[in-house]
């Protein structure tokens, strides 16, 4: 997820993208860059954060009214100079700025470099500059539309030429692009606040668009060239509010942003027969085969996606499969060892207690493997393998869009262990991948119909203590639900496995006490049921969360959350949004800090 900018008109470009740029960062921050037109087009570009780029602009500054930026939130490539974009053609005089990740970038820049290309990064970006000064005939426009006839994925694309020097041409496919109409200016920006400030009318560009804009204003062509007629949008948010997207707080604009976190994670790794391309994880189909045992490390959050992970890598692998929080597993004298793989599971990959661990286990002999959300994190650089999960900046203290992602990263990698094992046979990988590719739309559904979950945070908003029940898969979500609920919320909240409840816990349960049943697996539903019953016979108010096909849970629950029905194995993935919802909801009655709540750190260096 990374910030564009662009700028037409008649002010000096450079200051006004640097500073749109600045308003970006949030959206990724390893490296950023900027280029100008103005007869010739110079680029400048820096590692690390803008301010880097500001120093470098002070020592060589930019001259020219017409310009595009980029701050980055790297995918493919390490955070580097020569990394960072803008990128350019070889000639130099067409030069891009890119959001997104194009998924046969391998094929395209084979089949470029067959043709003599020769490239300076490691981008999947810096094809797109090459397929547009190859396709170029007189018109950018016509030119970006050819080449990204040839890009699969996602994008949005800037493109800008000294031979047509006073336009920009753009083009979105799920990555967002917004365009800004100034009195004789004209702006592009990935997200309104980048721009709120010079102008309030804004057009949305959708995906399958392009759009030129120049200083008299913007032109919308459909991609096959039909003219858009797209209505003027009127922002009347403050810039706080802008910021987060016109969400109340990070956690929620974060929250809606997962099933494009889900697209993207999958994006170019899985064939529909469940084939998975996993472009950092090197280990050969040799290794997967004579792999003895599944190692799972981590804190938090990112561990209680290991819980989900230990049930996937079970079911799919039928392998054992051992979970550890990090700051066990370094002390315990762990029997990890050569031959197994060690999964260690950040989203911030600099967590200490997580990286020792990690450090440990590969000090053992195990392949070492890092699902991690930033690219060059410290995780990263000493994992033999890396998963990157494509959450972008998570912002929000409470993790949510990077649990989802640390999810489907664990499917990628069960369905490219497992298939090459021949632990599942092509029919399963094939119904995997089917269910995989239907969840952006089914968490979508889930968002769009929360009046339930705003009934039940009204329901346990007062209460002194809250209960998650669920059975294996549905306990590892009921463990991530429950952490939810008390970080924000600060309510004491507790998870256990439904067939545990009976050995203790019960006791707690009297009149009124709320107790939360996640209960999608078929297999278990039976006995997670029997669970309810005997919290319901002690005056327990049960809040379910279940598919919107499960017809016998409304005997059971007083409020009953519907999640769209999935493949068993998946349904982690839409059962975790209302629970996120939830814990949302109550912290927001509760008036609490929801994005920076008390005690804690996005990030927990320390030991
Ligand atoms: O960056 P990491 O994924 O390693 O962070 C691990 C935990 O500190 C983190 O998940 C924490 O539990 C979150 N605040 C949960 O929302």
């Amino acid at each position: 997820m990374c910030g564009i900018m662009g700028y037409v008109g008649p002010q000096e470009a450079a200051p006004i993208i640097m500073d749109g740029l600045k308003r970006l960062e949030y959206r990724g921050y390893d490296s950023a860059g900027v280029a100008v037109s103005n007869g010739t087009i110079d680029v400048r570009k820096a590692e690390g954060k803008i301010a880097g780029l500001v120093a470098l602009l002070d020592e060589k500054p930019l001259e020219g009214t017409v310009g595009i930026g980029h701050t980055r939130w790297a995918t493919h490539g390490v955070p580097s100079d020569l990394n960072a974009h803008p990128h350019t053609d070889p000639t130099g005089d067409f030069v891009v700025v890119h959001n997104g990740i194009i998924e046969n970038f391998q094929t395209l820049r084979e089949e470029l470099e067959a043709g003599g290309s020769v490239f300076t990064s490691q981008t999947d970006t810096e094809i797109l500059a090459h397929l547009v000064a190859q396709e170029y005939d007189g018109d950018l426009a016509a030119a970006v539309r050819k080449a990204v006839e040839r890009a699969e994925g996602a994008y949005a694309l800037v493109v800008m030429t000294k031979r047509e020097p006073r336009k920009i041409v753009a083009v979105r496919k799920i990555s967002p692009l917004v365009v800004g109409l100034g009195d004789g200016e004209t702006f592009l920006a990935s997200d309104i606040p980048a721009v709120l400030h010079h102008t309030r009318d804004f057009l949305i560009i959708e995906d399958d668009e392009l759009v030129t804009i120049t200083e008299e204003g913007a032109t919308v062509e459909t991609i096959t060239g039909d003219p858009v007629d797209r209505d003027v949008l009127h922002v009347d948010w403050d810039p706080g509010q802008a910021e987060k997207g016109g969400f109340e707080h990070f956690m929620l604009k974060e929250i809606h942003e997962q099933p494009t976190v889900i697209t993207e994670t999958l994006g170019g790794r899985l064939d529909e027969d469940g084939t998975a391309w996993l472009e950092d994880v090197e280990f050969d189909d040799d290794f997967a085969r004579g792999l003895d045992t599944v190692w799972i490390t981590a804190c938090g959050t990112a561990y209680h996606a290991g819980l989900v992970g230990r049930e996937i890598f079970q079911r799919v692998l039928r392998l054992p499969t051992i979970v550890e929080y990090a700051h066990e597993m370094r002390y315990s004298d762990p029997m990890v060892k050569e031959g197994d793989l060690t999964i260690a599971i950040s989203q911030s990959g600099e967590t200490a207690d997580t990286l020792a661990a990690a450090r440990l286990a590969a000090e053992r002999g195990t392949r070492m493997l890092a699902l991690t959300n930033v690219v060059g994190s410290t995780l990263s650089r000493y994992a033999d393998d890396v998963l990157y999960t494509r959450a972008g900046p998570e912002i929000s203290v409470a993790s949510t869009k990077a649990y989802i992602a640390m999810l489907i990263g664990q499917y990628l990698l069960a369905l490219r262990l497992g298939v090459a094992r021949g632990s599942i046979d092509r029919d399963r990988a094939t119904e995997i991948s089917h269910g995989l590719n239907h969840l952006p739309a089914q968490v979508e559904e889930i968002l769009e119909n929360d009046e339930a979950i705003v009934e039940a945070a009204q329901a346990i908003v007062d209460a002194d203590d809250i209960y998650f029940l669920g059975r294996g898969l549905d306990y590892a979500v009921a463990m991530e639900g429950s952490l939810k609920l008390k970080e924000i919320s600060y309510l004491h909240s507790e998870a256990m496995p439904a067939g545990e409840l009976k050995h203790g816990t019960l006791a707690l349960i009297t009149e009124g006490v709320p107790v939360i049943v996640v209960v999608t697996q078929r297999a278990t539903y039976d006995k997670t049921i029997s669970a309810v019953q005997e919290v319901k016979a002690r005056g327990g108010k049960v809040v379910a969360v279940a598919y919107d096909t499960d017809t016998e849970i409304e005997k059971f629950a007083e409020i009953v959350l519907r999640i769209p029905e999935t493949d068993d194995l998946l349904a982690p993935v839409n059962a975790v949004v209302p629970l996120q919802l939830l814990a949302y909801h109550v912290a927001r009655l509760r008036g609490h800090d929801i994005d920076q709540p008390r005690n804690l750190a996005k990030s927990v260096t320390v030991e």
